[in-house]
């Protein structure tokens, strides 16, 4: 994926793939690419286009795919658990740091597979199908996972049951699963939320478009708001759309939204694609009244307020259902990550003890719901409950992290291995009163939402001792549930190997955390996994990956995964750093911000992926090659000769004003 610099286009290169040719038609190409494998595959197919079927290239993993279903408001049945059990046991393969396949739980209730080979494809879509689950528009410029209270239907507070609305939506958005052309070419990524509870269990707030309960005229249905996003640049609030909607309108309006969005959302630049950009260049006022053309009749204004009134609940441990006699059951699914004889397991408890249904959260947890008094003592004694517990440990019971560095090519650190390693130490070490929130994310673009925690972890490259290590920036004063609002970076470029340190004594000055005693050390200290043992680990699958390339493109030493095309001879190349006054050599694949930190220059940095900006400088002299797409310059950006240090490799001889 190499483009020579600069872009003169005005469309980017991901709208000219969509006009090339739709996302949705590789379906029909499936089998051939099966039949290919992934190596002959065209790029642009391989790379993007797929992801319109859910199915992901790993780049960390070559020739091995995550596949991201669909799961509406998080609710599946044991059955269907248990295809993706027998998928996972079948067709996953070990990579990364698992000696088996796996499922992770993401923060939109939904799943991933991973390490898939293209050749299994066309069988597991099979599957998948004939079980009624899908995965298609998924990925890229589509509508997500639509999210809704994950205990919908069984929770004595609720206001509205938001199954039914949570599936009809999806049904029109995928053309029941079928696919739908009308919602493939979206200007970028969409997020739908839904809820029908009392406290925001969906994150309403960061979605762009969602429906929250209100009353109008002694009627319950849903306040509108809009807008809300996260990017590696700017995180923002959804906002009123000054809208209160029946639940039978729900469907209707979220259509209107999205060919509103769909025919004038902004497309030049993708930074500015999202649809919170279509209001500010519009205001809200006309925004609402193109929602209204398009929907053919007016809006009702808003509720005056919302009955979001509660703190967000975790939904862990066992808790009545509205149905008398009834109870629910959240366990903690250790950073949502899943084998296959868990998954069978979980289908097994469902049907035993519940009604044969599972539902996902966006804590990236588990809820059985539909258990009978009578069962709960018996269900509690099972062994997978031991490592999906009820009662999990304070710190533990709210640790959420996205995929990092094991699987994620944008990752700039390690998440959910160190995440739950450090926060065992934590646990042992500390009493905490009350639950903290803490949410790892591998790089800026936010997948595992920092800005809503209590205490988010954004990886960040930091250098220490003139040596570039694994860190991050540290978020605080994130609130859910009533009146949710955005935490901000307040600490940043702490190197991992100090993070403990500064997580302890931010958890005992901030959040009432107690030192335990002698005695209670002893007592968990036995049970926890050291993080200098995961931190081994870790350093060991890193090292091996960047020995068997040469340039940090992971391989496995596993037979199953394939080995990546070897890489071209590098070129030799020059650069001139003017303002330091240090011109270095280096080789042609090396990119730029790299050279410069081994050189000692200092240049500002964050995403490493093109997608932030900071790295942006001038290129004075000689041309640049990008490793992925520049998607943080601007048209003018291109013009005045600024590139992005992070993804650029110099061609020759180039002088950079830094
Ligand atoms: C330009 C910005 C973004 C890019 C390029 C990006 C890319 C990705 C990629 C490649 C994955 C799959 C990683 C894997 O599991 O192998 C992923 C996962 C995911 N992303 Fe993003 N993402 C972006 C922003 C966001 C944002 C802002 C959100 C929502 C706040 C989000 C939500 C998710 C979720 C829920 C997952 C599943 C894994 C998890 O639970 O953390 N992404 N993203
Ligand atoms: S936050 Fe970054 S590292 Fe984590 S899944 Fe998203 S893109 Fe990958
Ligand atoms: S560091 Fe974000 S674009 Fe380079």
């Amino acid at each position: 994926m190499v483009e020579a610099a600069p872009l003169k286009e005005s469309k980017n290169k991901f709208e000219r793939l969509k006009a090339e040719k739709d996302g949705l038609e590789v379906r029909k190409e499936l089998e051939h690419f099966a039949q290919i494998g992934w190596e002959a595959m065209d790029e642009t197919d391989r790379d993007y286009r797929l992801k319109w079927l859910g199915i992901f290239y790993r780049p960390m993993t070559p020739g091995l795919f995550m596949m991201r279903l669909r799961m509406p408001s998080g609710i599946l049945t044991s059955g269907q658990m248990r295809v993706l059990a027998e998928i996972v046991q079948r067709f996953c393969n070990s990579s990364g740091f698992q000696d088996q396949g796996i499922a992770d739980i993401t923060t939109r209730q939904n799943i991933q597979i991973r390490s898939i080979r293209i050749e299994d494809l066309p069988e597991i879509c099979k599957r998948l199908q004939e079980a009624g689950m899908t995965s298609i528009q998924s990925g890229m410029d589509n509508v997500r996972n639509i999210t809704g209270s994950p205990v919908a239907g069984i929770d004595a507070d609720e206001l509205i049951d938001t199954r039914g609305i949570v599936r009809k939506v999806q049904d029109m958005i995928t053309n029941n699963g079928e696919g739908n052309p009308s919602f493939t070419n979206l200007p970028r990524k969409f997020n739908i939320a839904i809820a029908g509870c009392r406290d925001n269990s969906v994150h309403a707030e960061i979605n762009d478009l969602a429906f929250i309960p209100a009353y109008k005229n002694g009627v319950i249905g849903f306040n509108v708001i809009v807008g809300g996003f996260f990017s590696a640049k700017a995180c923002i609030e959804a906002i009123p759309l000054n809208a209160w909607v029946d639940p039978r309108d729900v469907v209707a309006v979220c259509e209107a939204v999205l060919l509103v969005y769909r025919n004038n959302g902004l497309r030049a630049n993708r930074q500015k694609a999202r649809i919170m950009y279509l209001i500010e260049d519009w205001g809200i006022e006309k925004f609402r009244s193109e929602v209204e053309k398009q929907l053919g009749h007016s809006l009702q204004t808003a509720a005056e307020k919302d009955e979001i009134l509660w703190d967000k609940r975790d939904h862990i441990g066992i808790h009545s259902q509205k149905q008398p006699a009834l109870n629910y059951i959240g366990l903690h699914i250790p950073m949502g990550r899943m084998y296959a004889d868990d998954m069978f397991d979980l289908a097994r408890l469902a049907d035993v003890y519940g009604s044969g249904e599972i539902r996902l959260t966006v804590e990236q947890n588990v809820i059985i719901p539909n258990i009978p008094d009578s069962r709960i003592a018996s269900l509690l004694k099972e062994p997978l409950l031991q490592r999906f517990k009820v009662n999990p440990e304070t710190l533990e019971r709210s640790l959420i992290s996205c995929t990092g560095a094991e699987f994620c090519n944008f990752a700039l650190v390690e998440t959910k291995n160190r995440a739950l390693a450090l926060i065992k130490e934590l646990d042992a070490e500390l009493s905490v009163p009350s639950s903290v929130r803490l949410h790892w994310t591998g790089c800026p673009n936010s997948c595992a939402q920092p800005q809503v925690a209590d205490i988010g972890l954004m990886g960040t490259k930091v250098r220490k001792n003139g040596k570039t290590l694994e860190g991050v920036d540290i978020y605080l004063g994130g609130k859910v549930g009533k009146d949710a609002h955005l935490g901000t970076c307040a600490i940043k470029s702490i190197p991992c190997e100090d993070l403990k340190q500064v997580l302890r004594d931010l958890l005992i000055k901030d959040f009432g955390a107690q030192l335990k005693s002698e005695a209670e050390l002893t007592a968990t200290n036995t049970a926890s996994v050291t993080i200098s043992a995961v931190a081994d680990q870790i350093n060991n699958v890193l090292e091996s990956k960047v020995q068997s390339n040469g340039n940090g493109i992971a391989t496995q030493t596993a037979e199953a995964v394939i080995a990546p095309p070897a890489p071209s001879p590098s070129q030799t190349a020059t650069i001139n750093f003017a303002q330091s006054g240090k011109e270095v050599t280096c080789n042609g694949d090396d990119l730029i911000l790299d050279v410069a930190e081994a050189s000692g220059i200092e240049l500002p940095s964050s995403c490493r992926s093109g997608t932030c900006g900071t790295c942006k400088q001038k290129l004075v002299e000689g041309q640049v090659e990008y490793e992925g797409e520049p998607e943080a310059l601007e048209d003018s950006d291109r013009e005045q000769g600024f590139i992005l240090a992070c993804i650029a490799r110099p061609v020759g001889k180039v002088v950079i004003d830094a």
